[in-house]
């Protein structure tokens, strides 16, 4: 087993059977303001949808900062043929606990082909083989029936909920925290 926990000395790529997973670079702005443009899309995440290619840069900035400052990384997933089709991440990784949280979003045209399932596996084998994760978290906000079933199906179970844990447009959201641990996981559930 590879002992080596991952140091961010560069970003890592990853395949799965469909889909490509890799660094978001300013390449990406166009297909980031179409994907966070859409209100579905952001309908249960802390931002209300983008309108400019500023603000796409601005969400491209964020995500980069997590991997500069060494505490999560953001995929760009792709098809094979390079078109954009959403993005998955570990994010607020603890070394101490070894925990993370996991978050991802498809475009919406290409929501129910199985992709959201097929990149957060990969990037939760990642979590558990090159962090050293023994808990991996997620927050997913009440009503986000696709991402529930999606968590649930990933072998993840809910643990409690964190009240009116999101303002988002001037209202309070209550919050699931669900979590799955690295004994428990079955890759192909
Ligand atoms: C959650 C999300 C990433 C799932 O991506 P996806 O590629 O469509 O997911 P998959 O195709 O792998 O799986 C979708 C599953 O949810 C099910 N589903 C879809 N809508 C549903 C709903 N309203 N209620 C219950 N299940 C639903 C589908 O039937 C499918 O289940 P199956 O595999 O048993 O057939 C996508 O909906 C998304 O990007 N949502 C917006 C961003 C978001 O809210 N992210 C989560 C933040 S925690």
């Amino acid at each position: 087993m590879n002992q080596r926990v991952f140091d961010f000395s560069s970003f890592p790529s990853l395949a799965t059977e469909r889909l490509m997973l890799r660094e978001i670079t300013p390449e990406d702005v166009t297909a980031l303001l179409m994907h966070f443009g859409n209100p579905e899309v952001v309908k249960f995440i802390a931002m209300q949808p983008i309108k400019t290619i500023a603000q796409a840069n601005e969400w491209l900035k964020w995500m980069g900062g997590f991997f500069a400052a060494k505490d999560g990384l953001r995929w760009g997933i792709t098809l094979q043929d390079g078109t954009f089709v959403g993005s998955t991440g570990l994010h607020l990784w603890n070394r101490e606990a070894h925990y993370a949280q996991i978050g991802c979003d498809i475009a919406h045209k290409f929501w129910g082909n199985g992709y959201g399932q097929e990149a957060m596996r990969e990037i939760i084998d990642f979590g558990w083989n090159q962090m050293k994760l023994n808990r991996i978290e997620a927050e997913i906000v009440m009503g986000n029936q696709a991402s529930i079933h999606v968590m649930k199906k990933l072998g993840f179970q809910q643990e409690g909920v964190l009240r009116q844990r999101l303002l988002k447009g001037g209202k309070f959201y209550d919050v699931l925290i669900f979590s799955v641990l690295r004994q428990e996981y079955r890759g192909d559930s």
